[in-house]
């Protein structure tokens, strides 16, 4: 497990996750460090964004503690399959995790790896928009497949991505989940996660696939309202605070599998999963693709995953990263 940085303020953190409070003089007396030093980390810490509450006489807490990603957790939840495949790599503050799993790529080798960050300071989302990303709350969570086909085997990829978050989820008892095409994971019409694929290397030839994932998972309010637009975390969704370890070790026994076998098996496998969650099937949309201006009813998708739009003019199907989707007012 490598981290960036933060090691000391990681030794911090690791003891205020648990919700309570800790004296400066039991914090410094822990790490071996004086009280001033304490606090210089402290304020290392708050200046990350991460919520810290001091009480004169107690000390201080992160309200509501933090669920940190432990790889000793993570590795023990693979199935043997997955753990004998998997380069995990759990960072602390990455820019971006598919930045990092985008280097691995192009050094080469990098099948397999699995990214994941406590937090990212320019997290990219679909159409150049920014992923909020705060400290220990959510996923971030990138991983590299090789592909050598081409890129038309990758035809469908993330929303076969987007199939498998769902069924972790489901698998963990969360329910009502959508997705809206291509790839947003909604609860109850509200953007719970998306997805980022990228490549590196030659699309007509060989290259790998950058799957990056993100999941609102244990966010507050106050960290989550730079986000654009209408959203939730799991922990609002299930009422109590989700072990992000856990979740991550699912997601990598559910993605990495169903990676491998893509380019046997291609969307046509996912195709029927994916439009029984389709948030938009059969409803009036309008499709925005640069100032074009598409408006329509959804007709789910074509065996390569592009979304059909039924016109008074007929049919049309579309593919395409920076294309958007609304629900018609
Ligand atoms: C979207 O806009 O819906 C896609 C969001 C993808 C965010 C994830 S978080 C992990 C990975 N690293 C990034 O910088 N982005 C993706």
């Amino acid at each position: 497990m490598a981290f960036t940085q933060l090691d000391n303020k990681r030794d911090l953190i690791t003891r205020l996750a648990d919700g309570h409070y800790h004296s400066g003089e039991e914090l410094g007396e822990e790490l071996g460090i004086s009280r001033a030093a304490v606090w210089k980390q402290l304020q290392k810490l708050s200046d990350l964004g991460v919520e810290l509450d001091s009480c004169k006489r107690r000390g201080y807490r992160i309200p509501g503690g933090l669920s940190l990603l432990d790889s000793t957790i993570i590795k023990s939840n693979l199935s043997p399959a997955v753990a004998a495949a998997v380069a995990l790599t759990v960072l602390e503050l990455v820019k971006s995790t598919n930045e990092v799993a985008m280097s691995l790529a192009r050094d080469g080798d990098a099948g397999g790896s699995v990214v994941l960050a406590e937090m990212q300071s320019a997290g990219k989302g679909r159409r150049g928009r920014t992923w909020v990303s705060p400290y220990g709350r959510n996923i971030y969570f990138s991983t590299v497949h090789h592909f050598s086909g081409g890129a038309a085997v990758t035809q469908g990829l993330s929303l076969a991505v987007g199939v498998i978050v769902v069924q972790v989820l489901q698998d963990m008892g969360v329910g009502d989940l959508r997705l809206k095409w291509p790839n947003d994971i909604l609860w109850h019409g509200k953007k719970l996660g998306g997805i980022l694929l990228e490549i590196s290397g030659d699309p007509a030839g060989s290259f790998d696939v950058i799957v990056g994932l993100g999941i609102n998972v244990n966010m507050s309010l106050r960290e989550g309202n730079e986000i654009g637009q209408q959203w939730t975390t799991l922990s609002d969704i299930t009422g109590s605070a989700v072990d992000r370890s856990l979740l991550s070790a699912r997601l990598a026994n559910g993605l990495l599998p169903m990676l491998a076998a893509y380019e046997k098996y291609g969307f046509e496998r996912y195709r029927k999963a994916w439009q029984q969650l389709d948030s938009c099937l059969d409803q009036a949309v309008v499709l925005t693709a640069g100032d074009q201006h598409i408006t329509g009813v959804a007709r789910g998708v074509t065996e390569s995953g592009a979304l059909r739009i039924e016109t008074p003019e007929g049919c049309s199907e579309f593919s395409g990263g920076e294309i958007s989707l609304r629900a018609r007012q």
